[in-house]
Parts: C-alpha cells; structure tokens; sequence
C-alpha cells in the first residue's frame, strides 16, 4: 500500500477546522455519509458538528484532517467510549477517496492513540467493504473481529 500523494498534510486538530470540516462535507456523497454515520443524512448531522464543537479541546478526543492546501478533504477521530477503550472513525471526502489518505489518517491517528494505550474499536457496516480492505490493510496483523448485527466490530491492541 502506498501513501497518501506529497501534497497532503495530515495533522491533528486545530482551531478554525470545525469550520473546514463543514465545508468539506459539501464534497461528501449521501453513501459516504451513509458509510460514516450509519444512517440515510443529506449533510452532517447537526449533533455530530455540535459535538466535535464541544469536545474538540478535550485531551481524551483525538482528531486528525488531511488537508490539501487549506482545504480539509478527510478527517479521523477517536472518541472515549465508557470501558475506556475509544472508537475511531474516519471519512474521506469522494474526489480524495482510494488515494491513499484514508489509510495515512488511520495511520496517524493510531500513532497518537498508541501513546495512551488504550483499546481501539471500530464498528463498519456489513456491506462497507471499502472500510473493511482500509481496516486490514492499515492493522491486519493486530486485529480482532466479531459481528453483531449488520456491523463488524473491529478491536485493536494499541
Ligand atoms: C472507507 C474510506 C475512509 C477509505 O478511505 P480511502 O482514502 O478511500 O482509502 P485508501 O485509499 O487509503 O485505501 C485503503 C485500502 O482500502 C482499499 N479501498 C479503498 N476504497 C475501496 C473501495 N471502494 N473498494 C475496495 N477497496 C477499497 C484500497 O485499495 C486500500 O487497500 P490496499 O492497500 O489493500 O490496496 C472511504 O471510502 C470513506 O470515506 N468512506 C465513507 C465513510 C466510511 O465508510 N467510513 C468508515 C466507517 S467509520
């Protein structure tokens, strides 16, 4: 796997990149959206905005964008969940998507979390197979997979 191309820069959140994030979802398909938040929505959804608002600052909340100059074109997060392990998600805007950046934010991002040695999660549709190859093609060797429902639940040792 290669990855992402030299243009992009992947770096962690800043102030100001609730705003970018906003306007990177414009370039956002409703199945990406689909695949992000798992339910049929035109737009980000309102919570979702208001939470990366509120918690943004918080040390526990990771979030990572790729940019391409000044323009966000993906981002990734990981949230804590009440166990104390956290759950990561990602999204790629769909002109940037299968070039590479998904895998460097998940990369990334992963780096960061590994400093708190915590338990990873993901949960991917059944049906996401661009998520599934990103999962395996990021962690295959350290991973674990159980399903439930119409979701695979990821878990990786950090
Ligand atoms: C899933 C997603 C983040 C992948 O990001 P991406 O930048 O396109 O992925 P990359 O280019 O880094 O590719 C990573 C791997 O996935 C594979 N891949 C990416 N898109 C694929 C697709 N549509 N079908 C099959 N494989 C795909 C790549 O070939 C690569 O695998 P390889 O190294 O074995 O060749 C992107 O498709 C997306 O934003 N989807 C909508 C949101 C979502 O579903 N998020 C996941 C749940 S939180």
């Amino acid at each position: 796997m290669t990855g992402p191309e030299r243009s992009i820069r992947i770096r962690a959140w800043r102030d100001g990149d609730a705003g970018r994030i906003v306007e990177a979802a414009g370039g956002l398909s409703t199945q990406s959206l689909f695949g992000r938040f798992g339910v049929g929505t035109a737009s980000l959804p309102r919570a979702y905005i208001q939470m990366i608002e509120q918690h943004s600052a918080d040390d526990r909340v990771l979030i990572v964008v790729a940019l391409d100059g000044e323009q966000v074109i993906g981002w990734a997060e990981s949230w804590p969940d009440a166990t104390g392990d956290v759950e990561l998600a990602v999204v790629i805007v769909d002109a940037w998507q299968r070039r590479g950046v998904g895998a460097g934010l998940v990369r990334f991002l992963l780096g960061e979390a590994a400093a708190g040695e915590r338990r990873v999660n993901a949960y991917v549709l059944g049906e996401n197979s661009a998520a599934h190859r990103l999962v395996r093609a990021v962690v295959a060797d350290r991973l674990e997979a159980s399903r439930s429902d119409q979701y695979v639940h990821y878990s990786l040792a950090a």
